[in-house]
Parts: C-alpha cells; structure tokens; sequence
C-alpha cells in the first residue's frame, strides 16, 4: 500500500513482547520498565489474523521483535503460524541470540528465514556493561547455533555508542568477515530528542526510503519509531481499517517520540 508520500509501506515489525532477558542500556530507561499486563498483549491468533490482513494490503516482510522475542512462550509455535500464512514472503527475526542456543534448529523448522543478531562488543567486559550483566559467550554461543541451524545471511546489528564501542568497527567487520556474518551499525537512537541515523549496512533510519510501520506487543500499530501516533488495533472497526489508518499517518519524516521505550517497540 502507499502512503501519502508515495512510498510502497509492505514490512510489519511486530513485537511479540516488552519482556527481555538483557537490560540494554540504549534501551531500558534506568528507572526500570513497568511490563504490560498478559491481558494486554496480543494472543498468537490476533498476531496471525493482523499479519492476512496486512498481506491482504499488499505486506509481504514480516519481523518478530521485543523486548525478546525468544522470551515470548510458544514463539516457535507463533514463527510456524506466520511463517505457513500465505502471502507471508519473508519471516525475519531480530533478538540478542542468549536464547538461540536453545531454540534456533526449531525456529529453522518453522519457517523463519532469516536472523538479525544483536551485538554491542567484542569485548567480555563491554558487553557486561551495555546489557547490564549480559554474558559475551552466551552471545557468540547463540551465533554459533543459528548458523549450525543453517541459517545463512545473519546479520549482526551493532549499536554505536560514541566513546564506548566506536573503536570495535573495525574488528566488528573482520569478525563478520571470518564468520561469514554480515554486519551493521546503527548509531544510538533518542526517542525523545529525535536524534536518529541512517543505517550503515541496512535501509533503516532512511526516511525516504521508509518501508514499514510498527506493532507493538500490546497491539498498537506505530507508523514512525519517531513519532508519538499509534492506532490500537483491538479498537477500531477492522482490521483494515486499522492498518490503512497508520499508514495514512505515516509522516513523511521522524520527529521524536514521548510516549514509548525503545524496549517497546522493537527498535
Ligand atoms: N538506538 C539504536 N538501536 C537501538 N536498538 C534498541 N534501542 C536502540 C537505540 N536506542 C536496536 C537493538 C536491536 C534492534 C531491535 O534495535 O540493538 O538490534
Ligand atoms: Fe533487550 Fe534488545 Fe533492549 Fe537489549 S536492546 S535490552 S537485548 S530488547
């Protein structure tokens, strides 16, 4: 479907959960997060029906987020539901890898196609400090198990904190390159000065390229990271009607946004 600026909006970031098993400091506000409650986020069925509406407008990317998105119980059975809906061209998914050690032959059986990790440092002790108490090996130890899996074209994000990690550039690259990985930076994002980027290595932050509008876990479609406008899907008369609604609010630029966390929308 286009939006009012021409742009062809076909990718659905969904987040499945506000939960995670890192503290990401980019992310997490430091007062700590309060959770949705379970009566608030969207059931497996309300994620699918969303998703063949979305086809039915003519979405053909689709991409679980968090929080975590491995945290969400039953994801594996969610992946399979989404990932067999006709139409649904690509499943791609976006976690911190903790848990794909654990879960990443399955999801492959399931249909998910592709795997975005995130990755803020090589460094033991610099990972220990961004997630707050994340463990570098689990990481590289979820790597290892998606590409055992068989999962080819992962892609590591790495955030860039100015001072922190920017000097990892270029052994982030040389990693990638060893591994067969691909890799991008994003610079830090603020929600609520509006300060974002364009993507090194991604289409992301572009807003004249902009493809996609948002879900968040508590099933309010966001039609800009950057921007405070939601629509709740649970309220308006369709399905289509809801979809159609965010689209034709999608601004044709990020501004900023009060109303969210990172942790909620998915990044
Ligand atoms: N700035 C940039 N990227 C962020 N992400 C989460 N918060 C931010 C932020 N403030 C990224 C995560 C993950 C993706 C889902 O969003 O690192 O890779
Ligand atoms: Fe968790 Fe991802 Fe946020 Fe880190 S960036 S706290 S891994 S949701």
């Amino acid at each position: 479907m286009l939006d009012q600026f021409n742009r062809e909006i076909y990718y659905l970031r969904i987040a499945v959960t506000d939960k995670c098993n890192l503290r990401c400091t980019y992310c997490m506000p430091k007062e700590g997060i309060t959770l949705k409650s379970h009566d608030e986020i969207l059931r497996f069925e309300e994620i699918l029906e969303i998703v063949k509406t979305a086809v039915k407008l003519g979405f053909y990317k689709f991409r679980l987020t968090g929080g975590e998105p491995l945290v969400r119980r039953g994801i594996v059975d969610l992946v399979k539901m989404l990932s067999s809906a006709q139409g649904v061209k690509t499943l791609a998914m976006t976690t911190n890898g903790i848990l794909l050690p654990q879960y990443a032959k399955d999801l492959k059986s399931a249909g998910l196609a592709r795997l975005n990790i995130s990755l803020d440092s090589l460094k033991e002790d610099r990972y220990e400090t961004i997630t707050c108490g994340g463990i570098l090996n689990e990481a590289l130890a979820g790597i290892k198990a998606a590409k055992d899996a068989g999962f080819e074209k992962i892609k590591l994000n790495v955030v860039l904190v100015d001072r922190f990690n920017d000097d990892e550039k270029e052994n982030f690259k040389k990693f990638a390159n060893e591994n067969n990985l691909g890799v991008r930076f994003i610079k830090k994002m603020n929600l609520k000065s509006g300060d974002f980027y364009k993507v090194e290595g991604g289409e992301g932050g572009h807003c004249a390229i902009c493809n996609r509008i948002r879900l968040t876990a508590d099933g309010k479609l966001r039609p800009c990271l950057f921007s405070d406008f939601e629509v709740n899907v649970r309220a308006e008369k369709s399905l289509e009607e809801a979809i159609g609604k965010v689209i034709n609010h999608k601004p044709e630029k990020g501004y900023k946004s009060n109303n969210r966390e990172m942790y909620q929308i998915g990044g």
